[in-house]
C-alpha cells in the first residue's frame, strides 16, 4: 500500500507553498498519497493589510488548500512540516497547528511515524537551519522518527538546502525557490515516502 504523507505548511507569499508542492511531487514519485494543508492566519487584518499582496496571496492559498486537522496527522505515515523563518524560528501559524495536537500526544497517537521539516528565509544567514532544528523539538515530543535530508543525494551538493531539511533563500521581496532548492525538496519527498512506508510496515 502507498505511504500516506501529510504536509502541513504555512506560507504567506508563496515561497513555502512552492517548496511544499515540490516535497509532494517527490513523495508522489515514490507512489505516496499526499495531503497538502495550509495553516490559517493568526495575525490581525491590520497587519495582513499593511503589506501589499499579503492578504490576497493568503486568500488564494486558502482557496487551494484546506486547513490542517488532527485527523490528517492520524491518517499519515509521515508528516512534513513547512514554515517560513520568523525571527529564526517557526511561524506562529504553523506552531498553533502543532500546539493543537496535545490530544494526540497524550494518546501517543503519532509515535513511530516519520517526520521532517522545511523552511525558507529572506537572507542566506537568516536562520534556515535554526528554524528547522526548532521544529525537531515538538517532533521529538510527538514521538516522530525525524528524517533529515543529510547529504544523501546529489541535489545536496549544489549549494541548496540544508542537511536538516530543504530550504529556500527567497530574497526580499521573496522571488521563489531556485531549481536546485526544488530538487532538494523533491529528494526529501522521495526520502520521507520511503522511510514512512518502511516504518508503517515495522509498526504493523
Ligand atoms: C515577521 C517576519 C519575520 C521574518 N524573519 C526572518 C528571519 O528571521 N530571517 C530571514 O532571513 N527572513 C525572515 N523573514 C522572511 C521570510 O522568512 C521569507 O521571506 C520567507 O521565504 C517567506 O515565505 P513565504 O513566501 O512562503 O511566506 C521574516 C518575515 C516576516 C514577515
Amino acid at each position: 500500500m502507498a505511504a500516506k504523507i501529510f504536509i502541513p505548511f504555512y506560507s504567506r507569499t508563496g515561497t513555502i507553498e512552492a517548496l511544499a508542492r515540490a516535497v509532494a511531487e517527490g513523495a508522489e514519485a515514490e507512489g505516496a498519497e499526499v495531503r497538502l494543508r495550509r495553516a490559517r492566519e493568526l495575525i490581525g487584518h491590520d497587519i495582513m493589510s499593511s503589506v501589499p499582496g499579503w492578504k490576497e496571496s493568503a486568500e488564494a492559498m486558502n482557496a487551494r488548500y484546506p486547513a490542517p486537522t488532527a485527523e490528517d496527522a492520524v491518517w499519515a505515515d509521515g508528516i512534513v512540516f513547512g514554515t517560513p523563518t520568523r525571527f529564526g524560528s517557526v511561524s506562529s501559524e504553523l506552531k498553533a497547528y502543532i500546539d493543537g495536537l496535545g490530544g494526540l500526544w497524550v494518546k501517543g497517537a503519532l509515535n513511530g511515524k516519520a517526520g521532517a521539516a522545511f523552511t525558507g528565509s529572506a537572507t542566506p544567514h537568516g536562520g534556515n537551519e535554526s528554524t528547522i532544528i526548532s521544529m525537531f523539538n515538538p517532533m521529538a515530543h510527538l514521538g516522530l522518527i525525524i528524517v533529515p535530508t543529510g547529504f544523501a543525494d546529489g541535489a545536496m551538493f549544489k549549494g541548496a538546502g540544508t542537511p536538516y531539511g530543504p530550504s529556500v533563500v527567497s530574497g526580499n521581496p521573496p522571488s521563489g525557490p531556485t531549481p536546485e532548492e526544488l530538487d532538494v525538496a523533491r529528494f526529501q519527498g522521495r526520502r520521507i515516502a520511503k522511510v514512512a512506508g518502511a516504518l508503517r510496515a515495522l509498526n504493523g
